[in-house]
């Protein structure tokens, strides 16, 4: 018979149950306050990411509903896709890092735009710009920050129109104030970000400035055939002859079909 090194045998053979409770270490009330204190600052860790999870639910809503309600009233859908993502918690520390702030619920909610994170795509440009006006102008958004890097783009060539708001969010015994940032691209933007993305992260490339002047005459590339692809919507849409009062109301029984459960 073995038994358990830590917990040795009594004559009779078993570890009594008072023998183990005499040879556990005494636990230090410093070390338990330190624990204590360590796991509240997990618990409001995780909290903090809870609450800007919930703030990207609410940000996407509103994009969903702005979504259903173009596609009742035009008959198309503006958004191709919406991605979220929440930074991870080693790009928030090397974030605070670099601003030289230590990593503190207080210094993320105070110093960081962009935790929550909402990538919006689009179809046409002229449709970025909808959007962007539509959630801006909603009663409890709060824009803190604009930058339009479709009319001024980034020297290589990067396109996107960004916002940092501000929503608020509900819980059970408070209301936060929650920022998230919003980038809303088309299509083509977006192919363009992410093959640009690829190369940020690859280290030596060869012939990396000739792959930077690349992207960048894409980028101007893309740029002109939005610009066509939009122009050429528009000139569909107004092409489209006046519907007779019969067809009007036919279209109008249609679209009641499409909205119900979408
Ligand atoms: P960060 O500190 O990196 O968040 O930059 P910032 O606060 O100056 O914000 P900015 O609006 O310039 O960029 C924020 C985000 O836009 C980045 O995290 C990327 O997702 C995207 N972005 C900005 N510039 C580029 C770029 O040149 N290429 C690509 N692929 N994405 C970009
Ligand atoms: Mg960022």
């Amino acid at each position: 018979m073995g038994g358990n090194p830590f917990f040795p045998l009594d004559e009779m053979g078993f570890d009594t149950e008072e023998k183990q409770t005499l040879l556990i270490p005494k636990v230090d009330k410093e070390i338990y306050e330190q624990r204590r204190r360590m796991v509240g600052t997990v618990v409001d860790y995780k909290e903090m990411r809870m609450r800007y999870s919930c703030a990207i639910k609410e940000v996407r809503t509103k994009f969903d509903v702005l979504n259903s309600e173009f596609n009742v009233r035009f008959r198309r859908n503006p958004i191709t896709s919406i991605n979220s993502r929440l930074k991870s918690s080693s790009s928030i520390m090397e974030k605070l890092n670099r601003k030289g702030l230590a990593f503190t619920v207080e210094n993320v909610e105070n110093n960081l735009y962009d935790v929550a994170g909402i990538r919006v795509v689009c179809s046409y440009v002229d449709d970025i710009y909808g959007l962007a006006g539509a959630l801006a102008k909603q009663d409890d958004i709060t824009v803190i920050r604009e930058k339009d890097y479709i009319k001024n783009p980034k020297p290589n060539g990067y396109r996107s129109y960004h916002m940092i708001v501000s929503v608020p969010v509900f819980f059970s015994d408070q209301t936060r104030e929650m920022t998230v940032e919003v980038q809303i691209r088309t299509i083509a933007m977006d192919f363009w970000a992410s093959l640009e993305h690829q190369l940020k992260y690859k280290q030596e490339v060869p012939n990396q400035r000739e792959i930077v002047q690349r992207l960048t005459t894409c980028a101007e590339q893309i740029a002109l055939i939005d610009e066509q692809m939009c122009q050429v919507r528009q000139q569909i849409e107004c092409s489209e002859d006046m519907p007779s009062e019969e067809e009007i109301l036919l279209e109008k029984l249609r679209k009641i079909d499409i909205a119900v459960g979408e």
